[in-house]
């Protein structure tokens, strides 16, 4: 007879819910895995067979058939064990089937019998429940990522017997969040970084309008100093935000144990001799990338120029779109990617063009083919370009700088603005918004108008430049609570489209 037992995938950010069928019958000995398993399940069939034996049951010497239905659904992963496990021993009358419908099974098997935690088990879970499944068995160490879906009951059991246990006397009362305590984080404070203030505030306008910013200047004047700051003043995640970027981490490469909801906003930053895979994400099992990894929150490129430039050319439609779509021979996935890209970089390759002090000793050619890495398209995209300039050494021994939290306070200020603005959007913040956005709500006083065409052509600005002039002088608006956009913004704002060579761009 054949058994059908629930379990769960994930392909991409949705769960998928999946039928385990076990049908044993007589014939010459053998286990097989249908339905368009990977290797990683195929490997199934050893590690259940062993924690069968070893937790005390038997294991038919019969033709054993496991099929994965629907066939056409991609499934990887070792979360299939356990209702593979589970399907044989009822198959097998070892267990009553009893209400089995009811359940949803995952986790990974010991030789043992143990049960080991898995990736993606919020996204599992997720896409039971979207499909009536009410209970779900799932290995202890996965409790608290279970339990963010907080109608589920999760039954989270440490070995192979306890879940028999469980099915056979149903004595156990669902897992209960224990309120976790949120834990007050501890990022690197503004207060560190001794002057700059210039740059200070044009990190500042980028975190509060959610700005892709661009910081340049000399070696050790502090730019990874700043931009490592930047999550002090990040305003925290809403709980939707919270909920994507938790799925995320459960079904990436680097899954760790997950404490429940992330509040934290990400900040990632990988290094410039990353491959494109790991930057957008992909591979054989299609992992999320480093730009997904830092959904609604910052993706930090230090040395930016240092990049490949092939792998900063893949970025540019995923800033645009703010997600990505990864296609591969073994199926299509979608992932969010909504970032704010922090980018920063010496001059040239020496590192003393513009210097105040020391002179540059690259060519005009060599230098043109360094900042040329970050050419055209790439460029359009960053709203922001800040000089930091090298403090001098009489400040260093300067008094501390404004704290982190207080400069969060401002951010968070302007941020609510522009969530009460873009309400009846599908974006948040004022970096997000595309040419009709940027006609619907930049508003400028007369005064403003007519500076932003005086400088549009003292500065011959692209059209591009000009709407990224418009965002960043809302942002500026906001940071002050105008709701029009004044003169002093529209020239502040035009400040921050002068790039390495001078040039505003
Ligand atoms: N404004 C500052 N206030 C306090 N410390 C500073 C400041 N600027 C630089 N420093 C000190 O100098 C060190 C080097 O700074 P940082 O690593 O940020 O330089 P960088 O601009 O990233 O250099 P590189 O181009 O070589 O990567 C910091 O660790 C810090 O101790
Ligand atoms: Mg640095």
């Amino acid at each position: 007879m054949a058994i059908k037992i629930n379990t769960a995938t994930f392909n991409g950010m949705d769960g998928v819910k999946i039928s385990v069928e076990v049908d044993i019958s007589q014939g010459l000995p053998s286990f097989s895995i249908v339905g368009l398993a990977d290797t990683s399940i195929k490997e199934s069939k050893d590690r259940v067979r062993a924690a069968i034996i070893n937790s005390g049951f038997e294991f038919p010497i019969k033709k054993i058939t496991v099929n994965l239905a629907p066939a056409d659904v991609r499934k990887i992963g070792s979360s299939f064990d356990l209702p593979i496990a589970v399907g044989i021993l009822l198959a097998t009358g070892q267990i009553n089937e009893e209400g089995i419908d009811n359940y949803l099974f995952a986790g990974e098997l010991s030789l043992l019998g143990e049960l080991k935690k898995v990736s993606g088990i919020l996204t599992i879970v997720m896409g039971g429940f979207d499909n009536g499944i009410k209970n779900f068995v799932i290995p202890y160490e996965n409790k608290a990522e279970a339990s963010i879906v907080s109608n589920a009951n999760t039954y989270p059991l440490k070995n192979l017997i306890e879940v028999i246990g469980f099915l056979k006397y149903k004595d156990l009362l669902p897992y209960s969040k224990e309120k976790i305590q949120l834990k007050e984080e501890v990022y690197l404070d503004f207060k560190d970084v001794v002057g700059q203030e210039s740059t200070k505030r044009a990190i500042e306008v980028a975190a509060a309008g959610n700005h892709n910013i661009f910081l340049y200047g000399s070696p050790g004047c502090g730019k990874t100093l700043l931009a490592s700051r930047i999550p002090s003043i990040l305003p925290p995640l809403t709980y939707e935000e919270a909920l994507e970027v938790t799925k995320i981490y459960s079904i990436s490469r680097e899954y760790k144990m997950l404490e429940g909801l992330i509040y934290k906003r990400p900040f990632r930053k990988p290094h410039h001799s990353c491959t494109k895979i790991s930057l957008i994400g992909g591979g054989i099992k299609l992992h999320p990338g480093e730009i997904s990894l830092a959904h609604h929150g910052v993706l930090y490129l230090d040395e930016m120029l240092e990049f490949n430039k092939n792998n900063l050319e893949v970025l540019r439609q995923p800033l645009e779109d703010r997600k990505i779509i990864l296609s591969r021979s073994s199926g299509t996935v979608e992932y969010p990617a909504s970032i704010m890209l922090v980018g920063s970089s010496n001059p040239c390759k020496c590192g003393y063009y513009g210097h105040e002090v020391k002179t540059c000793t690259c060519t005009e050619y060599e230098r043109r083919q360094y900042q040329g890495k970050l050419s055209g398209p790439l460029l359009d995209r960053i709203d922001l370009f800040s000089a930091v300039p090298s403090v001098p050494f009489d400040k260093l021994k300067g008094t501390e700088g404004e704290q982190s939290k207080i400069i969060k306070e401002r951010v968070i200020k302007a941020r609510e603005i522009q969530n009460e603005r873009f309400k009846n959007e599908d974006i948040f913040s004022n970096g997000e918004m595309n040419e009709n956005h940027v006609r619907k709500y930049c508003k400028l006083e007369k005064e403003a108008e007519k500076t932003l065409i005086k400088l549009y052509e003292i500065h011959n600005l692209s059209m591009r430049a000009y709407s990224r002039v418009l965002k960043v002088a809302l942002t500026l608006a906001d940071l002050s609570n105008n709701e029009k956009i004044k003169k002093e913004h529209v020239i502040e704002a035009v400040q921050y489209r002068k790039f390495i060579n001078n040039k505003v761009i």
